[in-house]
């Protein structure tokens, strides 16, 4: 969206880190780093998004909540540029889609503006300052991440793009584009423009205003014309601007839908003196949201249950480094698993993360902040939020209202203010006067006592964070009984992909070895595991749905191996449970953790899906034929012992096989039980198969075998042609296989990996939680059977890239990739 002569400004920077260093010494930082002239000797070149954080290297003695990876430091960057002579008397703008943290932007010389929330998107006007023709400009940005505290992985650096915008003295202004749908029905949509003309001349301008709009496919190719505005004549005064509203219909619209994403595109032209002088394109969607107390949220007049989940911003391996490849990936892979909506915890997200859920047919519920005006941590926005908080909600709501999959906006996580009718009230009236068109809601993790306060009542829709315990008690209260709940965190379930701990007699144990077992039931005291919730769910109807925490693994936060005192926040008003968790993180404070991301993820940090995936898949896609085994089948030490087997299935009714041998045939308790699982099995090597019923009707099966020793690797490509534009990736599974080609499922070899031809290796992984190698190195431990190599092209350069894994006593692995 928006002005359409707009060009990228991510290549040919300069960085250089003062302040602390990678490895924990400090390196002073000289005065003037802005100035024009200065020794950029020893600078890295480099091209953005960029995290400066996550080459590492991971150090034991940093904070596990934040990846144990030094992302505090200060960090400057440099760009030389010139601007053809023919651009003089244009407006320049450099759009930043995010920069941590505390941006401060210097062209020349001259100070041009600052930015300190690192996750909101801003404007810098350069036009001031530049110099046109042959004459080099010199932007500098300044970042500071030192002053920055955050509960998660934030990342460092101008980890989004920037772009480049170029416009007439008249054009549309930032964001400056709103489109709703006032009313809507199968014949027709009206439709309500308002635009914002800037006027930057020192003359005033009269100019026409029209707009057409028309269908945009999924490959954003712009289709037939169905409407258009009445040309709007406006007359600006210099340096002024000007606001109008116009409205039109779409007959027959095309809805946006969760399973139809279809969008349209506003294309606006501002013509003065009978020529165009600016371009503008708003994308935008129609549909209609009904949110209810009593009977759920509806979409486009159908019920539609939220199966959310929560994510953080990084992109596992690639840290907070934004790559729109990486991101499709993940939102692909939960789209498999039946999730419709996503939150953006606790940030306004990437610009992309928005036309992915567009185009894809995700609901969003766009997150403001983690804190108000009384922080979590020291120096988190506690520290920006008088100052910054109405400008950082306009920010995210003026960027994003024009799409489609927005259908909430929330102000708030667990704020500590969360009890305070006053501030609740004077953000979400603020966030209503921005966009009326979609409820405001804030995540509760104390929702009794903020309710007692008062506070939700300035709500449309009210988050709950795990606490359901009290919702019958809620559901009779008649001062909230017409505001909708959801649940805005849920679950919290923790594992690692591909661990099981049984002790002798078949019992699960949760924790080892700073892993937790895949038999999904560990969370911690706020949480749930995911059946329970689901039986919550099957109870209370008309809440709208959940938003489980969390679909990824994420950076930071490795809960239950977290010493930060951040967790006892979910219990602060409890004193007695306090001071027990208080206990368990002084002592994960003396032991170390290696832990450096998170165990809440459904999928690991690579993107491979744990076994919770097929859990949510079997709830979340009940019409998909499916069933999933756990655990693995190769225990040469528990012959003869007891060794439970859960079964996954969006069937009712399934029989498990040993060997052939029937342990019978079960049914799922329908809203009570949602796996099935036989434990009183005895291990002994050979196949296990389970045959799921619906209906009485055979439905689906899965099975899984005792594996022999490793033999050989092999290499499968999500994508196996990619664009070679420098960014593209192919994301390629490595997995260690016996001589029947079967998975090993506790196979750690170490793997080595190249590259050959027109590729570049960009990071691997393995979705261990405690790896300290890395993410750019290229060589590591399968972990549990599985690795993944990131692969790209080199720009502008065409031909076949191959990719292998060797490891010693394997046969080597390869996969061929081309490029377009
Ligand atoms: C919530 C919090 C999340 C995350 C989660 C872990 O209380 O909102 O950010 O910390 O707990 O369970």
């Amino acid at each position: 969206m928006g002005s359409t002569n707009v060009s990228s400004f991510d290549e040919n920077w300069l960085f250089k880190r003062y302040g602390l260093q990678a490895d924990g010494t400090t390196v002073a930082e000289p005065a003037n780093l802005q100035a024009v002239e200065i020794n950029e000797v020893g600078w890295q070149r480099l091209n953005l998004p960029h995290d400066w954080a996550i080459s590492g290297p991971f150090r034991v003695d940093l904070a596990g909540e934040t990846g144990k990876l030094p992302y505090k430091a200060i960090g400057w960057y440099r760009k030389h540029f010139v601007m053809p002579k023919a651009d003089k008397g244009k407006q320049i703008y450099l759009d930043f889609d995010g920069a941590m943290a505390y941006a401060k932007i210097f062209l020349n010389g001259n100070f041009v503006g600052t930015w300190p929330y690192g996750y909101s998107s801003f404007r810098m006007d350069l036009t001031p300052f530049l110099k046109f023709g042959g004459n080099n400009n010199v932007l500098a940005v300044y970042l500071n991440t030192e002053k920055w505290d955050s509960r998660w992985y934030s990342g460092a650096g101008i980890y989004r793009h920037v772009w480049m915008v170029k416009t007439a003295p008249v054009h549309v202004a930032h964001w400056g584009t709103y489109i709703t749908t006032p009313t809507v029905c199968d014949s027709a949509a009206n439709v309500m423009l308002k635009f914002i003309v800037d006027n930057k001349s020192n003359k005033t301008v009269n100019a026409i205003v029209k707009t057409d709009i028309f269908e945009l496919n999924q490959d954003d190719i712009i289709g037939n014309k169905v409407a258009s505005f009445e040309p709007s004549r406006v007359r600006i005064l210099q340096n002024g601007n000007v606001e109008t509203t116009l409205n039109t219909t779409i007959p027959n619209p095309k809805r946006w839908d969760i399973i139809s994403p279809n969008r349209y595109m506003a294309q606006t032209t501002i013509h003065v003196n009978g020529k165009i002088v600016d371009k503008y394109n708003t994308i935008f969607g129609v549909r209609t949201l009904e949110f209810t107390a009593r009977k759920g949220f509806y979409l486009n007049g159908r019920r539609v249950q939220i199966q959310g989940t929560c994510n953080h911003h990084d992109l596992g391996a690639l840290g907070a480094a934004f790559n729109m490849s990486a991101l499709r990936r993940q939102l692909t892979i939960l789209k498999e698993m039946g999730c419709n909506a996503l939150r953006t915890s606790h940030n306004p997200p990437a610009p992309e993360l928005l036309e992915l859920a567009d185009k894809m047919g995700f609901l969003l519920m766009d997150e403001a902040f983690d804190s108000w005006k009384t922080g979590k941590k020291k120096m988190d926005y506690s520290v920006l939020f008088d100052e910054w908080h109405e400008k950082d909600l306009k920010a995210m709501i003026h960027r994003d209202r024009n799409n489609p999959c927005v259908f909430m906006w929330s102000i708030g996580n667990e704020v500590r203010d969360q009890r305070v009718p006053g501030i609740t009230k004077e953000l979400a009236d603020f966030v209503r006067s921005e966009d009326p068109t979609r409820p405001v809601a804030n995540g509760y993790n104390h929702p009794d006592e903020a309710r007692e306060a008062g506070a939700p009542m300035s709500m449309d829709v009210i988050g709950i964070n795990y606490f359901f315990s009290m919702q019958a008690k809620w559901d009779v209260d008649p001062r909230y009984s017409h505001i909708p709940n959801i649940g805005t965190e849920t679950s919290s379930c923790v594992t690692s992909r591909g661990e099981y701990f049984l002790d002798d007699n078949g019992k699960e144990e949760e924790y080892k070895n700073y892993q937790i077992s895949s038999y999904d039931i560990a969370h911690p005291e706020w949480g749930c595991n995911p059946d329970t919730q689901f039986r919550t769910n099957a109870i209370l109807p008309h809440l709208l749905g959940e938003f489980v925490w969390t679909g990824f693994d994420y950076l930071g936060e490795p809960t239950p191996y977290n010493s930060d005192g951040t967790n006892l926040l979910n219990l602060s008003f409890d004193s007695k449970k306090q001071k027990e968790l208080e206990k368990q993180l002084e002592v994960l404070r003396t032991s170390q953790a290696p832990s450096r991301s998170s165990y809440f993820g459904i999928i690991d940090l690579a993107g491979f899906p744990k076994d919770r995936y097929y859990l949510y898949q079997s709830q979340w896609r009940p019409e998909l034929p499916m069933a999933h085994i756990l655990p693995h089948w190769n225990w040469p030490e528990r012959v003869g012992k007891i060794t439970p087997v859960h079964v996954y299935t969006s069937g009712d009714e399934a029989e498990l096989f040993i060997n052939n041998k029937s342990m019978g045939r079960k049914k799922k308790n329908v809203g009570i039980t949602f796996r099935i699982v036989w434990d009183s099995v005895r291990y002994e090597p050979g196949t296990i198969k389970v045959i799921a019923y619906k209906k009485g009707k055979q439905w689906a099966t899965d099975e899984v075998k005792t594996t022999g020793e490793p033999t050989k690797l092999t290499l499968t490509a999500d994508r196996s042609i990619i664009k070679n534009d420098g960014s593209d990736l192919s994301y390629i599974t490595v997995a260690v296989k016996d001589k029947n080609g079967l998975t090993v499922p506790l196979a750690h070899p170490e793997i080595n990996f190249e590259i050959e031809g027109t590729g570049e290796i960009v990071a691997t992984d393995n979705g261990d939680a405690t790896s300290f190698v890395p993410f750019q190195s290229h060589s590591r431990q399968a972990f549990n059977g599985l690795a993944l190599v990131i692969v790209k092209a080199k720009k502008g350069v065409s031909g076949d890239i191959i990719v292998k894994a060797s490891s010693d006593g394997l046969e080597i692995g390869q996969v061929t990739l081309s490029t377009k």
